[in-house]
């Protein structure tokens, strides 16, 4: 007996991590602690922790350094929904959680454990960064985790939620996650703190400015999802979990649905008859796919595409769609990038996409040409291109110049192309191109602008419809709007067993 007595008392211990004190000041900050988020986070009883008896055995800066059980994270495996996934919570009340060698190893661990058995790896991240004690050997513990995170890249999912600070190269695991999501206020990650900032570029700036949750949610890309709290934060965990499966050779959970009546009348009214009329790709979304199931992703950065998961009668789907309701959904740099991380994470776990298009074209501009529209446009494109799950594209109204193409057109493997009957498939819009064809006989007529009018008239009857792509095949079929869900569910399950053999390759090399 005494010996599981003796047990027993180091488990109490452990739970403790740096102790009760420890404990009330996490509190006190708003923040629950490591196990407390992992309790929230798994089926009830599903945890099973290993490591917890781990201790520093590194030599400090003092000898007198007190070695707390579990050295600063809580790993193991347990349950979401009954799935598993494999976890690490970073424990605040040993030492800042900061990183230390064994604190690698037990993360590592778990990571081995997830590609080896093909399910999730959760990093709930609050840490200080490097031990600063252990100097090196802490520096040494990042990169293996950021080795194992790149070799676990589309192999399982990984997702890492930021719970407290996350600074320095400590930044660069999560980034190399498929998902990041930050708490409001009680999380932030930078590269280099306010006060490194300040001494070398003389800026002053909060730490929740320079890296809090809304920053790398609207400005950076940094983070796909800002929470206001923990709860939430570990709610979207869960419910980004329930769009995607356990690993690269797995298929998204069906959830079950039962069919009832898929027309769509409100779809015959959405899209306005004045083709500069903006309307909010939202609703589109909202008709098309299962009651309540857009999980939209990267809501709040460059807001003129969106991208996000839905089911559509019950199976998976991964939507990228441009938003007229916000720059007229014009591509640019920072659109173009969200589109095609999002792509490539649908494309490495079998979740097929549905594309919808409403698109003037790129975005014109110094700024735009200088910082590389090029190369960043061609990352939608290349992802798009390289993508071999099922393929959607449903145009609702614009498809212009070589945003038509980058769009899941035909030419790039989509395998069911739609568009509705006020769809405009054309190198470019009536009055762009009038101007250009037509600029000598509107110079020479005696009034240019009546027959600059009746040019782009003419222009618009002949070629801004869908008409010509579907007399060529590019479009498979035009759609009256309210069928569109119907030929959606019917095109998906169709593709189910869509097999695509691409050349063998190492890997590509996509334009970065
Ligand atoms: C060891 C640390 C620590 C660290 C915090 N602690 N950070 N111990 N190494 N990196 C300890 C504190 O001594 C304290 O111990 C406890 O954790 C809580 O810290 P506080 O400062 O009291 O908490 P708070 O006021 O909330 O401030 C949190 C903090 C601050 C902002 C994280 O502690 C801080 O600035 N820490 C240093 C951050 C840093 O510079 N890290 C290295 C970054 S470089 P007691 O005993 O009092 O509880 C890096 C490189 C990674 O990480 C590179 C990878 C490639």
């Amino acid at each position: 007996m005494d010996k599981i007595e003796q047990l027993q008392q180091q488990v109490a211990t452990a739970q403790l991590g740096g102790g009760q004190v420890r404990i009330d000041s996490q509190h006190k900050k708003g923040k629950l602690t490591a196990r407390e988020r992992l309790q929230l986070l798994l089926d009830e009883g599903s945890f099973e922790e290993l490591g917890m008896l781990v201790r520093n055995r590194n030599k400090g800066i003092t000898a007198e350094q007190e070695q707390f059980l579990g050295d600063g994270v809580v790993t193991g495996y347990g349950t979401i929904n009954g799935r598993l996934v494999y976890v690490f919570s970073q424990d605040f009340t040993v030492y800042g959680g900061s990183l230390s060698e064994p604190h690698a190893e037990k993360i590592c661990k778990v990571m081995d454990l997830a590609i080896e058995n093909g399910a999730p790896v959760i990093g709930l991240n609050d840490s200080g960064g490097a031990r600063i004690q252990e100097g090196v050997v802490s520096l040494g513990g990042y990169a293996d985790i950021f080795y194992r995170n790149t070799k676990a890249s589309g192999v399982i999912p990984q997702i890492s939620a930021i719970m407290g600070p996350c600074a320095g190269g400590a930044v660069y695991s999560p980034a190399i996650t498929d998902f990041i999501m930050m708490v409001e206020h009680s999380s932030y990650m930078f590269v280099t703190g306010p006060n490194v900032v300040k001494t070398v570029t003389h800026e002053e700036v909060t730490s929740e400015e320079l890296g809090g949750a809304q920053t790398h949610a609207s400005k950076s890309g940094v983070t796909h999802f800002a929470c206001s709290n923990e709860i939430e934060c570990i709610q979207y965990i869960k419910q980004l979990l329930s769009y995607i499966p356990q690993n690269c050779e797995d298929k998204a959970p069906m959830y079950p649905y039962t069919t009832g009546n898929e027309s769509r009348k409100a779809l015959n009214t959405l899209i306005p008859s004045n083709p500069n009329q903006p309307y909010d790709m939202k609703e589109v979304i909202e008709e098309l796919v299962d009651a309540e199931s857009f999980f939209e992703v990267h809501k709040d950065y460059a807001e003129n595409i969106i991208v996000g998961f839905a089911r559509i009668a019950g199976r998976s789907i991964g939507i990228v769609a441009n938003q007229p309701a916000h720059l007229a959904g014009v591509l640019d740099i920072k659109a173009s990038v969200k589109g095609a991380r999002f792509t490539r994470f649908c494309d490495s776990f079998n979740i097929p996409l549905l594309v919808l298009v409403d698109v003037p074209g790129f975005l014109p501009g110094t700024d735009q040409e200088w910082n590389g529209i090029i190369t960043n446009g061609a990352k939608l494109l290349y992802a798009l291109c390289e993508a071999t799950v099922p393929k959607l594209t449903l145009t609702t109204r614009k498809a212009y110049g070589g945003a038509y193409c980058v769009m899941n057109s035909k030419h790039i493997g989509a395998d069911l192309n739609f568009a509705f009957p006020q769809a405009e498939i054309a190198v470019m819009g009536a009055k762009g191109a009038v101007e250009i064809i037509y600029k000598k006989e509107i110079d020479a007529s005696p009034n240019p602008e009546e027959r600059m009018n009746e040019l782009v008239a003419e222009y618009t009857e002949r070629f801004a419809n869908p008409y010509l792509a579907a007399e060529k095949g590019y479009i498979d079929e035009v759609i009256v709007p309210d069928q569109a869900r119907i030929k959606l569910i019917k095109g998906f399950a169709m593709l189910e067993n869509k097999v695509v053999n691409m050349p063998r390759k190492k890997h590509g090399n996509i334009p970065l």
